[in-house]
């Protein structure tokens, strides 16, 4: 087997990218341009790549049209994101929003989407593309749960983690579980990366809502502190008010015209209390399920990567 060369593998992708979001329009061009000359972790098409490698077919032609359509989906979904979201700043830089308008926002979406399903539709397997379907069909409704959520104090612990398996850790299944497939590997072994995936989108989602309390922008690279803001009840507001009585009325009187006060003073509540390291806790046992999963697999050159990946995700909480 290659030797895995994680850098590499990385010029690659962005060399399909660039070729993928070539437009004749010009605005859909500079706007897909500006978002992918921004950087970005890729960490889902990594995904897609290291986990072929549990197959006998590794790192093949599916392999790498799955890692590139669901860079474009992830990144996709960023750009509708932040719309309904508002947000100023994505990657470091303007959101297509505040540097064209909202509908150029809305069609770079739909073009990197369809751009994403063109670059699919030379794979012959029709499990690939039912899995990716019905996934893409969760994420949509993930988004829409958590737009229906907005602003709604009165809500589960388990409706939280519900929306984010939807928004978050279906897309980093669907990396573990596709690559894994693109490869020819055997049902167990598929399983076994699809949870793996899971895992650690959950706890990938729980570490992204627990930052925008404790980070700042400069590091993030997206506003901070702005998911209260858009009524958006994430793990630790929603563990910091089962034992705060004045922060569970006053969330409950949030609405999108309340006073900035009122956002601000709940939000120094949540960050001072214990509810940070509680939801750090929780990402912890994600973690720690996926790398218990990883352990069970074979002897195989992905493990220490993975491993790697999963401290390196584990430091981000630090
Ligand atoms: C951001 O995803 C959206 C979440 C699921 C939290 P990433 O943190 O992977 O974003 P980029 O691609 O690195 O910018
Ligand atoms: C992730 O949610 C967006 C999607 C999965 C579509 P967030 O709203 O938490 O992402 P950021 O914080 O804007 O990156
Ligand atoms: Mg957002
Ligand atoms: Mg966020």
């Amino acid at each position: 087997m290659s030797k895995l060369n994680l850098n590499q593998e990385i010029k690659k992708i962005e060399n399909t990218l660039k070729q993928l979001i070539q437009s004749e329009d010009s605005t859909l061009q500079s706007a897909a341009d500006h978002l992918l000359s921004s950087g970005g972790k890729r960490v889902r098409p990594l995904f897609v790549i290291l986990s072929s490698h549990v197959g006998e077919n590794p790192a093949n032609d599916a392999t790498y049209r799955v890692a590139t359509a669901l860079e474009l989906i992830h990144m996709a979904t960023l750009v509708h994101d932040d719309v309904i979201d508002y947000s100023d700043k994505r990657r470091g830089r303007l959101t297509i929003e505040k540097k064209w308008d909202q509908p150029t926002a809305i069609l770079t979406g739909n073009f990197l989407l369809a751009r994403a399903l063109e670059h699919l539709s030379y794979i012959q397997d029709s499990r690939i593309h039912q899995t990716l379907s019905s996934a893409i069909i969760e994420v949509c409704r993930g988004e829409l749960f958590q737009f229906q959520d907005q602003f709604r104090a009165e809500q589960s612990i388990t409706n939280y983690l519900r929306r984010i398996n939807r928004k978050t850790a279906l897309l980093m299944q669907l990396a573990t579980e596709v690559g894994a497939m693109s490869s020819q590997a055997d049902t167990e072994t598929i399983r076994k990366m699809r949870d793996i995936g899971h895992h650690i989108g959950m706890s990938f989602q729980i570490v992204d809502d627990v930052l925008d309390f404790t980070s700042t922008e400069k590091k993030l690279g997206k506003p901070v502190g702005s998911d209260l803001r858009n009524g958006h009840m994430t793990l630790p507001v929603l563990l910091a008010m089962k034992h705060h009585v004045e922060l569970k009325e006053k969330v409950a009187t949030l609405t999108p015209n309340s006073p900035t006060e009122d956002f601000d003073w709940c939000i120094e509540q949540i960050r001072q209390s214990k509810s940070i390291s509680q939801s750090l806790e929780v990402s912890q046992k994600y973690l720690d399920k996926a790398s218990a999963l990883l352990e069970t697999l074979p002897k195989n050159e992905i493990k220490p990567h993975f491993r790697k990946l999963i401290k390196r995700l584990q430091n981000r909480m630090n």
